[in-house]
């Protein structure tokens, strides 16, 4: 059975995400979707309420069966070892993120030889989506139908009330 895991740090999922998402589920038998804690990054939302939004916006998908979510503390290279996961796939809008990709797969590499990463290019549309954008939006009133499906809306919008002043 081939399968891939998709991490990030999904703070929240948006468009773009679940576009490479979709995209996977027709390539791969098993999608591990996995938001995970980039110790490097200042978090918005809990991981719990990213599972929430990232399970809302995924459960009408045609091939949901295909997805599982999961979330851990440690390495990915760890991960992927241990549940026997083929691939780890990246997404890449630009190529700012392809330097810190090729970085980050390259010492995976260096800590496992076996384990593979794949960069997948977002689609043309949604290559200048970013969490942060959607964030900011979110804060300043902005009008969302572009960048998170409609179905979760209004779910992040009550749990962004209060993360900030
Ligand atoms: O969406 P992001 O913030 O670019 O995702 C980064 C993430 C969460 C995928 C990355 O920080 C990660 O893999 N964290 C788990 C720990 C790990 O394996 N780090 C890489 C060491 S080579």
């Amino acid at each position: 059975m081939s399968s891939c895991i998709y991490p990030g740090s999904f703070d929240p999922i948006h468009n773009g995400h679940i576009d490479v998402i979709e995209n996977l589920t027709l390539i791969f038998d098993k999608v591990y979707v996995a938001p995970l804690i980039n110790k490097n990054k200042k978090g918005r939302f809990c991981v719990s309420d990213r599972i929430l939004f990232i399970e809302k916006a995924l459960v009408d998908l045609e091939n949901y069966d295909k997805i599982e979510i999961v979330t851990f503390d440690g390495l990915l290279a760890d991960f992927v070892v241990e549940n026997k996961v083929n691939t780890i796939v990246k997404g890449l809008r630009n190529t700012m993120d392809f330097e810190m990709e090729k970085e980050m797969a390259h010492s995976i590499k260096l800590l496992d030889n076996n384990v593979q990463t794949l960069f997948f290019p977002a689609t043309p549309k949604y290559s200048s989506i970013s969490s942060t954008i959607v964030y900011d939006l979110i804060k300043n009133n902005g009008n969302l139908k572009s960048f998170l499906p409609k179905d979760i809306v209004e779910m992040v919008k009550q749990k962004t009330e209060g993360l900030y002043e």
